[in-house]
């Protein structure tokens, strides 16, 4: 099966196209190179670009499994119409080129304010911030277009293949090497999943065909809520 990965420099992209080569014929996309990159095929491109039909030319995908993203809450809300098209306007122009691709959006808590209870599938999204805004229009526009594309809300956490990311847990281990104390929160509660987990789900909702078109949350377990 021919799949393009979007945000393969990235936690969640690099990690599955890590996985994924080993037995599917695996094309990665992200916007920059980096030492490590585990890609056998791998084209920069920037997502924030209208030459999509470069990129899918190139790759003639089955399926797009879209984990790129500004994902820096503060520079999205800096830069609300960049963060709009590169997380949520992009997967209208993966819909519209028209390639019969499945796409597997890969979407956020954040489509929700931090302050809610847990929502179902199909709640009212609320997002509080420009970030939280882009990820639902993502949504919006998959919904819009039927078919078997899903979009997985969720929130991560796992260790990065490209060294020039540090995300919590690089963080974690740092401080602990230094002896370093960690502060951390006291008043945040959220069900971060961990990042193979994801890609243990992804493969099983790609082999399922899920029918429907509404976006879905998994818990890292694999049940669905
Ligand atoms: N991490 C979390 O806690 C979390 C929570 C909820 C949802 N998510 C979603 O899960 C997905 C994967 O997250 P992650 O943790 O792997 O994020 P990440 O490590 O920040 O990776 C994001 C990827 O998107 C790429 N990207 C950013 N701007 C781009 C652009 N203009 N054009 C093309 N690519 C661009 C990044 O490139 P660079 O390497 O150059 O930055 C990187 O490859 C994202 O869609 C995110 O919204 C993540």
């Amino acid at each position: 099966m021919k799949i393009l990965v979007t945000g393969a420099s990235g936690m969640l992209g690099a990690t599955l196209v890590r996985l994924y080569q080993k037995n599917m014929d695996v094309y990665a996309t992200g916007p920059g190179e980096f030492p490590n990159n585990p890609a056998r095929k791998y084209l920069k491109f920037d997502l924030s670009e209208k030459t999509y039909d470069v990129l899918l030319k190139w790759s003639e995908p089955e399926a797009i499994i879209h984990c790129a993203a500004m994902t820096n809450v503060n520079v999205c809300e800096q830069n609300p119409e960049k963060a709009l098209a590169v997380n949520g306007d992009s997967v209208k122009r993966f819909l519209d080129a028209g390639t019969g691709a499945r796409l597997i959006y890969v979407s956020s808590d954040a489509v929700f304010p931090d302050n809610v209870k847990m929502k179902k599938e199909n709640s009212p999204v609320t997002p509080a911030n420009v970030y939280g805004k882009s990820k639902a229009l993502g949504e919006q526009h998959l919904m819009a277009a039927g078919g078997s594309h899903c979009a997985i809300r969720t929130t991560l956490v796992g260790r990065n293949i490209n060294p020039s990311k540090q995300g919590f847990v690089e963080w974690m281990l740092a401080s602990a090497h230094k002896r370093a104390q960690i502060p951390l929160f006291h008043d945040a509660v959220f069900t971060p999943h961990f990042h193979l987990a994801i890609c243990r789900g992804i493969t099983m909702d790609s082999s399922q065909q899920n029918q429907r078109n509404t976006p879905f949350d998994r818990h890292g377990t694999g049940f669905e809520i």
